[in-house]
């Protein structure tokens, strides 16, 4: 009864969303901060009336704010319900059934699992252990997601590797901004160029415009590609509320960008803090830290912390499993992370704190 593929599936696990709301939550990566006062007013505002009628099955209008916002045509952007939708579709759209589809390890754990639901091959590309790569000779797939800045690792691949990796590339690349807004360079340019045949570059509101709850991310590149997506897209895949709210968003980038700032601030002072307790912590563009405890006993402190109320999250594995990923809180719950972790004496990782 069950397709075969689907019953030896192993799901994708989200992070944990606790009831408790005392919990110090650092293990989603979501923003600490709440979304611009112009959602609550469109909330408010909001004529429920209208919701006996059909959303606009193409949202022209957050398309031609996304078209603005970017120097594009509104026939480059696509929009879908959270950016795990675009990934899901691409799957289907740009991936042969014999094909294939392609990411580094570590990256974000999603990707296998969508390559597995279609009944496709995932070719992982493995980082090296600095998390920096090399592209195999005559490595090939249909479709490749290559995270930048990269999830979990924080790092930046740089935008000048990857825009010739998209020329030298024979499939798709999709370039997943999730994190972009936190990062000093993106490869938005390579996405709008005139010429390009093969990128799409994607954007989500749930990290920087703190629009997690709506789901509601983007996606520009070639029309081809991007008409290919409203082909098989659900009629009504963006609800008209969420198209309301993100685009109040949209409409205020300012606001996005201070919340930005502080989180960078906030990283900055944690990246500094951890590293004085001898943690190493990757270089994060993003708005979460990739960082190793001493001797690697991240599973320990993750349970410590977890037994504290503070979670973070962690990826067992060769690659992952001496590191945490701790998501950047407001400035308060980084403070208690800290204290939190200067209390580790009876898990002996940590010398006393001076
Ligand atoms: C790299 C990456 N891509 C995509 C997503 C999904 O974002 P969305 O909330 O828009 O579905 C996430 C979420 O954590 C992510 O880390």
């Amino acid at each position: 009864m069950i397709c075969k593929h689907v019953e030896a599936l192993v799901g994708y696990t989200p992070g944990e969303q606790p009831r408790d709301s005392t919990v110090i939550k650092l293990n989603t990566n979501e923003n600490p901060y709440p979304p611009s006062p112009r959602v609550a007013e469109c909330v408010a505002s909001f004529n429920t009336e209208k919701l006996r009628l059909y959303p606009d099955p193409v949202f022209l209008e957050v398309r031609e704010r996304i078209a603005q916002i970017h120097g594009c045509s509104v026939t480059q952007v696509f929009v879908g319900n959270g950016s795990d939708e675009i990934l899901a579709l691409c799957t289907r759209a740009f991936v042969e059934n014999n094909g294939s589809v392609g990411c580094f390890d570590p990256s974000y754990s999603l990707y296998r699992v969508l390559a597995e639901i279609r009944g496709v091959s995932c070719k992982p590309v493995q980082l090296k252990p600095d998390f920096t790569w090399n592209m195999p000779a005559e490595y090939a797939a249909d479709l490749f997601f290559m995270t930048n800045p990269n999830a979990p690792t924080s790092m930046l691949h740089d935008p000048a590797q990857v825009a010739n990796f998209c020329l030298s590339f024979d499939g798709v690349v999709l370039v997943d901004e999730a994190y972009g807004d936190f990062a000093d360079q993106n490869c938005m340019d390579l996405a709008v160029a005139a010429g390009n045949r093969n990128t799409l570059v994607m954007r989500t509101l749930s990290k920087s415009f703190s629009l997690a709850g709506i789901r509601f991310g983007y996606v520009i590149g070639p029309e081809g590609l991007i008409a290919a997506l409203y082909k098989i897209k659900d009629s009504y895949n963006m609800d008209m509320l969420t198209l309301k709210i993100g685009l109040a968003a949209l409409n205020d980038l300012e606001y996005m960008q201070r919340n930005v700032s502080r989180i960078k601030a906030s990283r900055a002072e944690m990246t500094a803090a951890l590293r004085a307790r001898g943690w190493k912590v990757c270089d994060s563009q993003t708005n979460f830290l990739f960082a190793r405890p001493p001797e690697g006993k991240a599973q320990v402190v993750f349970d410590y912390l977890k037994q504290n109320k503070i979670f973070v999250r962690y990826f067992p594995g060769p690659m992952t499993g001496e590191y945490l990923r701790i998501t950047i809180g407001t400035e308060e719950q980084c403070a208690a992370l800290l204290v939190a972790l200067g209390l580790c004496f009876e898990i002996d990782i940590y010398a006393p704190l001076t």
